[in-house]
């Protein structure tokens, strides 16, 4: 066995070391550090103790919450892994590969850690790849992708929480001992309660700036769970991956099981830098053309709900030609026929145009489009079926729902079983018969309305606790075979809001709807939650008649991400209509900053009566800032606002835009004025708008 005392694997990035050791006295493998890279890792030979299991097994003497749990074929309950052998693979000049196999002494079965390190943005990916040589399937209870450990003095965790049209809340706290568990049971979306990511502060809380933590997310659009343990001795260990809940998994003989991906990143500077790393990843990797362009769009939704016929659409192209887009999405209500898509009670899963509101089909509006001078996209929910559908009535057998018990609707509809290859088949054909028949279709709004309950699959017969794994792993499979055949056909992923943000998803999708509430005010919290994990390219923002603030104030809160419109541009006033043409314009030239910029997060809505952030370009020579006042009390003063990432010995200057052409209460006191790099970060701006629901948004050019 290839295994001597001290054996170090190291698998870290530019600025992080995570170190694994293999003690020779047992054979196992530890996790021996995690943290800041260090100037010279032969010193962790230093440390007696090992450090803690790198992979804690279940049944033999682990007293905490394992990774893995397993049953063998003579009904053995135990696991015992120890390291056999590893290799490093540089797959180009900033990724690594580290592949540690472990196995059982006494059992044919193999576990290989994988680390996936991404050097430059200090981000490491990491799953587990289980193949066991039995006789017959092993049922896996637990199945990790990714177990870390941590000796600091506290820790405080900080969750994204929420509800429909409530994403994304932020709460953090102290970890106590014992167990703490972050995790959704949702089937067919990750969250909707809670989101798969968290930030884990080491010792004292981080700020924007300051603390030592990491950042995590699991790429998994199912059911997730983070167990957070603190242990007797005030360790933690941290255990990430698919939830276990009511999903043991045969595994087969010789065929590997493979778990999602745990993505995270580590900063000693705070939480500002670790959203950077996510974010430069995320663009240059874990987002489908993450660094690429995006279509502007004006959606139908809020504007007409499911009443529209061709003549409305028709003038809906034109209008959004005239604000400046580039594509218009036909939302909800353009298909079926024998129980027409006129609400959300019929039609879902009979994806033929409907004859009465489009008797021209979809072919009639892409053409349209095109002598409109825009593009045309069109939403679809393929997963899921109403009661009243044809679809419904041929396929019975193709729906998720339990014998013996009534059918449990939420919104009027039940999710098909994607777990039936017959049914995946149909899905991509839904997809891909539209795509063929209109090659002119240029945007897909990807929508998921409901989780499951009842969930039972009449395919998989005996082995329904594979149904939220297969459920995902087909849905995956089906957006491959989507992706082989139209590569770079951006798609927005939705799920009744954002119910289905994560990055085992964003692989195929290019941006995410993320809140079906779009009030600017709420909008600006649930948009400041995603921040953290996700980059402004892939966070669909839409200027709608939501709340009672301006159109600047919105179009402003539209604009920190990737800016569309859902609003009935026919009943803009003159200077509505002016006022957005420019800010399209603006938004135009700027949103590259915005798309791939870095995002520096100055100041907290959770902290102040106001939000304040902005983006940075690469060159430093541009920089958008954008400030939100919330509320403002009698007499309450707002401090200068120092910015960062700029460079300081450059100047500025700064120049408003969305100037509102309609009177306001205030002015941008800072419009006009150069000030150096060094002046703006170290003395700061007078940012203080004063009156409650007003923004202001600078370009500071060099
Ligand atoms: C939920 C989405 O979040 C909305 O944007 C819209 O597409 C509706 N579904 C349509 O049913």
């Amino acid at each position: 066995m290839n295994t001597t005392p001290d054996l170090l694997i190291p698998a870290g990035t530019k600025n992080v070391d995570l170190i694994y050791r293999v003690n020779g006295r047992d054979g196992r493998l530890y996790q021996a550090y995690l943290g800041a890279r260090l100037g010279n890792a032969g010193d962790l030979k230093q440390i007696s103790d090992a450090g803690h299991l790198a992979y804690a097994t279940s049944g033999t003497d682990n007293l905490f919450e394992p990774a893995i749990r397993m049953t063998h074929n003579d009904g053995n309950p135990s696991l015992e892994l120890k390291y056999i052998s590893h290799n490093t693979e540089k797959t180009d000049a900033n990724i690594t590969i580290t592949k540690i196999l472990l196995k059982d002494p006494e059992y044919p079965v193999e576990v290989t850690l994988h680390i996936k390190s991404y050097s430059a943005e200090d981000v490491i990916e990491q799953w587990v790849e289980i193949v066991q040589k039995e006789t017959k399937p092993v049922t896996i209870y637990n199945y990790a992708s990714s177990m870390l450990h941590f000796d600091a003095g506290k820790y405080w965790l900080t969750q994204f929480h929420g509800d429909w049209a409530e994403e994304m809340k932020i709460e953090e706290n102290e970890l106590t001992s014992g167990i703490k568990i972050l995790d959704s049971k949702l089937g067919t979306r990750a969250h909707m309660y809670q989101t798969p990511v968290f930030l884990l502060s080491l010792n004292e809380r981080s700020d924007e700036n300051n603390g030592e933590l990491i950042a995590g997310t699991l790429g998994w659009s199912g059911n997730f769970q983070f167990v957070f343990e603190v242990d007797e001795k005030g360790s933690l260990r941290v255990i990430s991956g698919i939830n276990p809940f009511a999903s043991e998994y045969s595994v087969q003989p010789g065929k590997p099981f493979k778990t999602p991906s745990f993505i995270f990143t580590y900063s000693n500077h705070g939480k500002g830098p670790a959203s950077r790393n996510l974010h430069r990843w995320a663009s240059n990797y874990g987002i489908l053309d993450g660094n690429k362009t995006r279509l502007t769009l004006l959606n139908n939704w809020e504007a007409t709900g499911f009443n529209f016929d061709e003549k409305k659409l028709s003038d809906i192209l034109g209008e959004t030609k005239k604000l400046g887009l580039d594509l218009f999405l036909l939302d909800d209500g353009w298909f079926a026929n024998k129980y027409p898509r006129n609400n959300d009670r019929a039609g879902l899963g009979d994806w033929q145009e409907n004859k009465t509101k489009l008797p021209d089909g979809l072919g009639y509006l892409v053409r349209e489009a095109d002598n409109k001078g825009v593009k045309f996209g069109i939403w679809i929910e393929p997963e899921m079926v109403n009661p009243k559908s044809e679809l419904y009535e041929t396929h019975p057998d193709w729906i998720l729902k339990l014998p013996n018990r009534p059918e449990h609707y939420f919104r009027n509809q039940l999710v098909l079983d994607l777990a039936n290859p017959k049914v995946g088949e149909f899905v991509f054909n839904v997809v891909d018969r539209m795509l063929t028949t209109n090659p002119g279709i240029a945007f897909i709004k990807w929508d998921c309305n409901r989780m499951m309950t009842n969930a039972y699959s009449s395919y998989l017969k005996d082995k329904q606790s594979h149904l939220y794994v297969d459920y995902v792993n087909s849905l995956y499979n089906i957006l491959d075979r989507i992706r082989q055949k139209y590569p770079h056909l951006p798609v927005m992923l939705c799920s009744g809001g954002g119910g289905r943000v994560d990055y085992g998803a964003l692989r195929y999708f290019t941006e995410f709807w993320a809140s079906d509430n779009t009030d600017p005010l709420e909008r600006i919290y649930i948009q400041w939650g995603y921040s953290f994990f996700f980059p402004a390219v892939s966070v669909c923002n839409h200027v709608t008649s939501w709340g009672r603030q301006t159109l600047k104030f919105r179009t402003d809160v539209a604009m920190m991400g990737k800016m569309g419109y859902d609003i009935k541009v026919n009943e803009m006033s003159d200077n509505e209509l002016k006022f957005s043409q420019a800010a399209v314009a603006s938004y135009k030239r700027l949103n590259n900053v915005i798309w791939q910029g870095d995002l520096f997060r100055l100041i907290s809505p959770y902290e102040e009566n106001r939000a304040v952030l902005m983006y940075v370009n690469g060159e430093k020579n541009k920089a958008v800032l954008f400030t939100y006042t919330l509320n403002s009390r009698y007499g309450e003063m707002f401090n200068r606002v120092r910015l960062q990432g700029l460079d300081p010995d450059k100047i500025y200057r700064l120049q408003e835009i969305n100037v509102p052409n309609e009177g306001r209460r205030f002015s941008s006191a800072e419009n006009g004025k150069s000030y150096s790099g060094d002046y703006l970060m170290k003395i700061g701006l007078n940012l203080d708008t004063r009156s409650p629901l007003s923004s202001i948004v600078y370009e500071l050019t060099e």
